[in-house]
């Protein structure tokens, strides 16, 4: 049997320690499958005191990860510390600097600086493994990068955040608010004391970013991402969409025109009877779409301590028995420069929320405004009753009150929507903003 594989994990939190857990509760697992030991040599975090439930005081100790990285007698640098820049890439860099592997968890490090890292791997010949980064426990960067290695991609997408999708699916099974669904997900330790990083849609928009480019087979630019967040979602939103044969998911999708790739993360609305429209709560789901296989999807628990070790280990496993591939699937030099297709070209249908004075003539107005810009409605709800697209001039009653109307429009241009709602906000015949929700007809 050949020499242990020696591990150093830096960050010891929820991940680090179920890493930890892993190794020691499949230790004769692994040796099997790797034909050789998997040990942990030395490990670092914040705080060596701190009680995690696993004894450390066998492992190396380093109060400063990146000298870990460069100085420890280890093999792989597990990267668990999170965080675009400081320690964690610091750590990274030292690591494959000194020729060491690295298997990380961190989306928001590899968005950012994923193509400049896969080259640092691929000049040591060392491994660069993330698949623990993009949607926890699911094999999607491996399934990418090898069993889809043969197809040409034209869509990738997914929920791929589970704190939205938990939110969303409470919100749409229990008809409760967004702030409401939020504090008790808060509670119950589901969404993070500071949630903006996932409801704001920027979670979902880094794991993109990587997904982009092992499916198109481009640089890293998660700068390109155009990113929406739920936080605007109503209960009401979820009921009408519901009624039309919809639910809400917020998804993260890359997709190639003929201008460029467009690379999206908002809310969405996605046929009820769809698969991706099946997956609830704080699950994850990846579709990826190919010119030979046609369309797959994945589906699994997208965080935890469980789940993300499960993807950690995968990698090194793969070090472990000496498969080295590149990361991001082909050399870096192979690697196309993203080119991005503006999202006022995005062609697709629109759900439109308005807040309409009732008074003789309003509705005309936006079906106006709509007409001018070629939009074709597809329906219109009001208060949840579905009533006639053709309105005459003078429908409506009291001038006193409003009533919130919901067009969802066929296939159109983002410009010409996004056109058309700002006519009919400054015609004044709205009370509110108004509010519009893509549709993914899958
Ligand atoms: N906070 C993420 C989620 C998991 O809610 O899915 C880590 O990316």
């Amino acid at each position: 049997m050949s020499e242990p594989l020696k591990l150093g994990i830096a960050g010891l939190g929820t991940v680090g320690t179920g890493v930890l857990e892993l190794i020691t509760a499949n230790a004769e697992i692994l040796r099997k499958r790797c034909g050789r030991d998997v040990v942990v040599t030395a490990v670092s975090a914040r705080s060596r005191a701190r009680d995690r439930g696993v004894d450390i005081s066998q492992y190396e100790w380093f109060d400063d990860c990146a000298a870990m990285g460069w100085a420890a007698d280890i093999d792989v640098l597990v990267e668990l510390i999170g965080g675009e820049d400081g320690p964690a890439k610091a750590a990274v860099e030292a690591a494959l600097g000194a020729g060491r592997h690295v298997v990380t968890a961190n989306k928001a490090m590899l968005a950012y600086h994923g193509t400049a890292l896969a080259r640092l791997a691929e000049e040591k010949d060392v491994a660069l493994g993330f698949e623990a980064a993009v949607a926890g426990g699911i094999p999607i960067v491996k399934t990418m990068r090898e069993s889809f290695a043969g197809n040409r991609a034209d869509k990738i997408f997914g929920i791929l955040n589970g704190t939205c999708n938990y939110i969303l699916t409470s919100m749409q099974k229990e008809g409760r608010g967004f702030a409401e669904v939020l504090k008790a997900a808060q509670e119950l330790g589901y969404a993070e004391a500071d949630p903006t990083f996932d409801i704001g849609g920027f979670d979902t928009a880094h794991k993109l970013a990587i997904l982009t480019s092992l499916a198109f087979g481009t640089e890293v630019d998660f700068g390109s991402v155009y990113v929406e967040g739920i936080e605007n979602v109503t209960s009401q939103d979820i009921q009408i969409a519901g009624e039309l044969g919809y639910r809400i998911k917020l998804l993260g999708v890359a997709f190639e025109t003929d201008s460029g790739i467009e690379q999206r993360v908002h809310p969405t609305l996605v046929p009820a009877q769809s698969s991706i429209a099946q997956v609830d709560g704080a699950f994850n789901a990846v579709v990826a779409r190919g010119d030979f296989v046609g369309s797959i999807m994945l589906e699994g628990q997208g965080a935890g301590a469980g789940p993300t070790a499960s993807s950690v280990i995968a990698d090194i496993v793969d070090i472990a028995r000496g498969n080295v591939f590149p990361a991001l699937g082909q050399p870096s030099s192979e690697l196309r420069p993203y080119k991005r297709a503006r999202m006022r070209a995005h062609q697709g249908g629109y759900y439109v929320a308005l807040e309409v004075q009732d008074r003789p003539g309003a509705f005309a107005a936006i079906a106006q405004r709509m007409a001018e810009q070629k939009i074709s409605l597809k329906s219109i709800v009001q208060r949840g009753s579905e009533i006639d697209v053709d309105i005459e001039p003078g429908e409506g009653g009291s001038t006193q009150e409003t009533r919130a109307v919901v067009l969802i429009t066929h296939d159109t241009l983002e410009k010409s929507i996004r056109d058309a709602l700002a006519n009919i906000e400054a015609d004044g015949d709205i009370t509110q903003a108004p509010r519009m929700i893509r549709i993914e007809e899958l």
